[in-house]
């Protein structure tokens, strides 16, 4: 049985249906990327996992549990962790601040204890833990958004384009840091990913969303980028699905 599964997913905002007939599945330890074009309604597809977006048909499914519908601090208590693609920190609070609050997310939490065992595997936050999220660097701030959704110790985490803006040394250091949180925590992930090249290189799998649809799902390390590039052009380089 998959970790996380959508069947036949139809969500988007208010009346507006944005994507269309989604099946996915991520399983224990995995990484599957999520890559497509500016507005091909990745943010939506994870909107509507965290219960965010609309969802007009179909299910989401947790351990074998349906969460359809579910509020987003209800999907958090049952374990799904997400750091948004904006406004995925609260840049007049301290670090420390931002990840208090989330942690209260999910109950029987040890704040001080899980921030201190967050603050091991970021180091690179630790020092600024007293600091404003506002006086971080970009790569910073992304590590402090993917803390902020581990620190209530999610069985699943989604990542909406945690290297955005960052330079390319700051992107491998997080996309590494992202294999090793799967080992160290136990945690599965899918991640929105810009960086096609980074992305293959990161995860197991990798579905491809264009028009709000998946045009192609399989193995990461089946495919170059310049044939992902061309599916976003929708052109059929490949039939898998
Ligand atoms: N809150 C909202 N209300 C209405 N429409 C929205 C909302 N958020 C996004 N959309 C629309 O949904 C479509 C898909 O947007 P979405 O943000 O999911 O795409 P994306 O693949 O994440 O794009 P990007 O790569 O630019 O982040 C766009 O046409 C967008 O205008
Ligand atoms: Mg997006």
């Amino acid at each position: 049985m998959p970790l996380l599964e959508a069947r036949n997913l139809t969500a988007g905002y208010e009346k507006l249906k944005i994507v269309r007939g989604i099946n996915l599945a991520l399983n224990e330890g995995e990484i599957l990327s999520v890559l497509g074009p500016n507005g091909a309604g990745k943010s939506t597809l994870l909107n509507a996992i965290f219960g965010v977006a609309r969802i007009f048909e179909g299910k989401v499914f947790l351990n074998g549990k349906e969460i359809t519908g579910k509020k987003p601090y209800e999907v958090a208590r049952l374990g799904i962790g997400y750091a948004p693609q904006i406004q995925n920190v609260f840049p007049n609070l301290t670090v420390e601040e931002n990840l208090e609050l989330s942690a209260f997310k999910r109950n029987g939490i040890d704040v001080k204890k899980e921030m201190e065992s967050i603050f091991k595997l970021f180091p690179e936050i630790e020092r600024r833990r007293k600091n404003f999220a506002k006086t971080l660097s970009g790569g910073e701030r992304q590590m402090l958004a993917m803390a902020r959704a581990l620190i209530s110790k999610p069985l699943v985490l989604l990542l909406d384009e945690p290297t955005a803006g960052l330079s390319p040394k700051a992107t491998s250091v997080l996309l590494k840091k992202v294999k090793e949180i799967v080992i160290e925590l136990n945690v599965s992930v899918i991640l929105v990913e810009q960086n096609v090249t980074k992305a293959l290189e990161t995860s197991n799998r990798v579905a491809i969303l264009v028009g709000g649809e998946f045009v192609y799902q399989g193995n990461s390390n089946e495919l170059t980028r310049e044939e992902v590039e061309k599916m976003f052009f929708g052109e059929k380089v490949r039939q898998e699905l």
